[in-house]
């Protein structure tokens, strides 16, 4: 039986994935090219730097390394502004049900995010009372599909990585679960996370009662 559940932030328990976008395409404006949401799909669940890297091959662009690191801080700025004003009216549909039943039952909740401004985000939708453990970018050195922020998610709630599930939006978290040994929920569509055991458009699908179904269908 699932003992633990974890989940990445952006995306899956939060609505702020429209803000990296929205942050990143002033970027590419800015560069003068054009970035598209279609684009934007392969940044998700990918660390800040690499997700410049990929925009600037978007775009051609070259450029040096402190120029990068000067860009990187600039989308920041933007997408720390923009959270800044949020609530918990952008928690995503589902999320407060799921994570409370979860909580009932018993079963460890844990936050497993590449991000550095995660804090910020729980702090202003009010989320962190719902952790055993939170888990993200200034806590890893090592970026998904890297399993390393979902292992120490279930070192921290001391649950052995078979009785683990993570819910994950991008396929560099699916994959970074497969590597950690966890079991794996899609959030999103079938099309793009292919390496997910089970995938749901959103966590308004999802109960305890489904999750044991799910799991003990393999
Ligand atoms: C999450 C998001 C990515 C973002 C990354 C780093 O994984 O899905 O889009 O680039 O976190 O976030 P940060 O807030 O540290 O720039
Ligand atoms: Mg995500």
């Amino acid at each position: 039986p699932i003992q633990a559940c974890l989940f990445d932030l952006d995306g899956v328990l939060v609505d702020t994935a429209k803000y990296h976008f929205l942050a990143w395409k002033r970027l590419a404006d800015e560069l003068g090219f054009e970035f598209t949401e279609n684009d934007n799909e392969r940044l998700k669940g990918v660390s800040r730097m690499a997700s410049l890297d990929i925009l600037l091959s978007v775009g051609n662009v070259q450029l040096d390394e402190e120029t990068k690191i000067a860009l990187a801080e600039k989308k920041n700025n933007w997408y720390v502004d923009y959270i800044s004003k949020m609530d918990a009216s952008e928690i995503l549909p589902g999320s407060l049900a799921f994570l409370q039943e979860l909580k009932e039952r018993g079963i460890k909740i844990a936050l497993g995010s590449a991000s550095k401004n995660a804090m910020t985000i729980l702090n202003n939708a009010n989320l962190v009372p719902y952790f055993d453990a939170i888990i993200d970018g200034t806590k890893t050195s090592n970026a998904k599909p890297d399993p390393e922020v979902f292992v120490l998610g279930a070192q921290e709630v001391q649950v052995d990585p078979e009785h683990c599930v993570v819910f994950e939006d991008a396929e560099a978290g699916i994959e970074a679960a497969i590597r950690a040994g966890m079991r794996s929920i899609g959030i999103g569509s079938a099309d793009t996370l292919t390496q997910a055991e089970y995938v749901v458009s959103s966590l308004a699908e999802m109960s305890v009662e489904k999750l044991q179904q799910i799991m003990s269908n393999k």
